[in-house]
């Protein structure tokens, strides 16, 4: 596959037209138009309260519904009552565990990770609180693939759920979740992925995965700032309500919904559908739905790697660059989400004498502060972060690496 369509690209996104170059995708992306035009078509033609019996009350419930329909197919979720929409994925996770530690005793058992953004680890971590027993699976010394024997000795018969991620916000490197769910069905827990760092950069497929409960950020995949937690229905349905005291536990995934999710959101998440079919169809693949999402990715995960190859491969000929995460660009072990460290230099300093440059990358821990605390870099204020997803361009990347050599 050649070069991706650069003016598809930039009329698919608006901001692209400006001067600003995006390396701090993995904190939020860009907004496809199709999205945009969504969002105002509710907000011009369908904004009224929903449930009603009158017929704008009906048509504009059928968009919101077109909205969890579209998350549903973004993750090949069997049925779209498997979704959950909510403000971020933050909330989310945090109603979830909300919703099923109702039915746990004290003296059960969570694992949590030390390699998590902490959205999947502290909502967990407060049920302590209630008794539960929080356990960590932590990442070995100096490495950023966890080890699944670790895990496997922190699991018991009090286990309820262990909560991990999909790709790393700080490595970059994708975690084997099938083996993960896998081992642990076996111990008979349930499993809560954060696909969040994941899912901007490959087709999410949940039923593929063996999971329980997937967690993602519409704001990073290109949609609006929103998010959606798929939970097997099985799954849902046995959860608690944390929905207003009459919801019965049947009303999935209603019950998970308090005060309703937003509804000119949900339906703009059509627009990433919309979004993908186009950019599979610039790119020479006709299908439509769930097959087009495939062939987008595909071709967005091949221009990816060339993406993370060119800056990595700069890194690693860098004598005093430190790359944390896989310093290969190989896209079956990593996203293009790349950290860094350079020796004697405070990551701070770095970026802010890149940012006049109009290269937009960024510092810090990024809420996975046990990771970075880890890592052990006094002083440095955390790793350098490059983010990149398909819009960026190898000139973008050529561009960044410049400027890091003048600064
Ligand atoms: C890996 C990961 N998980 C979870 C989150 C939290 O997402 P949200 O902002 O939707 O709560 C982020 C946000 O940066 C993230 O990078």
């Amino acid at each position: 596959m050649s070069e991706l369509n650069t003016d598809f690209l930039k009329q698919s996104f608006p901001a692209l037209s400006g001067s600003q170059v995006y390396f701090d995708n993995a904190g939020g992306s860009q907004v496809a138009r199709h999205v945009g035009d969504r969002l105002v078509e509710y907000l011009y033609t369908a904004n009224v309260q929903l449930g009603a019996s009158y017929p704008a009350s009906a048509q504009a419930g059928q968009m919101v519904d077109a909205g969890r329909a579209a998350l549903a197919m973004l993750m090949n979720a069997a049925r779209p009552e498997e979704v959950v929409m909510g403000a971020t994925s933050t909330q989310l996770l945090g109603q979830l565990a909300q919703a099923l530690s109702q039915d746990w005793q004290p003296g059960d058992e969570v694992v949590v990770t030390n390699f998590d953004h902490e959205a999947n680890i502290g909502p967990w971590v407060k049920l302590a609180d209630k008794g539960i027993v929080i356990r960590e699976w932590k990442m070995p010394h100096s490495a950023h693939e966890p080890d699944l024997a670790d895990l496997r000795s922190l699991l018991s018969d009090r286990t309820k759920l262990v909560a991990v991620t999909h790709a790393s916000n700080i490595y970059g490197t994708i975690n084997p979740i099938p083996k993960i769910a896998q081992a642990v069905r076996k111990a008979g827990a349930l499993i809560c992925v954060d696909g969040v760092a994941y899912a901007p950069h490959r087709a999410v497929d949940v039923q593929a995965l063996g999971v329980d409960f997937y967690v993602f950020s519409a704001y990073k995949v290109y949609g609006p700032h929103f998010a959606a937690l798929y939970g097997r229905y099985e799954a849902l349905l046995a959860a608690g309500n944390i929905n207003h005291r009459f919801f019965t536990r049947a009303k999935v995934p209603q019950k998970m919904e308090p005060g309703n999710a937003n509804y000119e959101l949900a339906y703009a998440c059509t627009g990433i559908i919309d979004y993908l079919v186009a950019f599979a169809q610039e790119h020479g693949i006709n299908m439509q739905g769930r097959a087009a999402i495939e062939g987008a990715f595909d071709v967005i995960t091949a221009h990816e790697e060339r993406l993370s190859d060119r800056l990595l491969d700069y890194l690693r000929k860098r004598t005093d660059a430190t790359i944390i995460g896989a310093p290969e660009a190989d896209h079956m072990q990593r996203v293009p989400t790349i950290s860094f460290t350079l020796a004697d230099r405070n990551s701070r300093d770095v970026v802010e004498a890149v940012d006049p440059t109009g290269l937009g990358i960024r510092y810090g821990d990024f809420y996975s502060r046990s990771l970075v605390e880890g890592l052990n870099l006094p002083n440095a204020d955390g790793v350098i972060r490059v983010s990149a997803v398909h819009y960026n361009s190898v000139q973008d990347i050529d561009r960044l690496i410049s400027a890091l050599e003048a600064a």
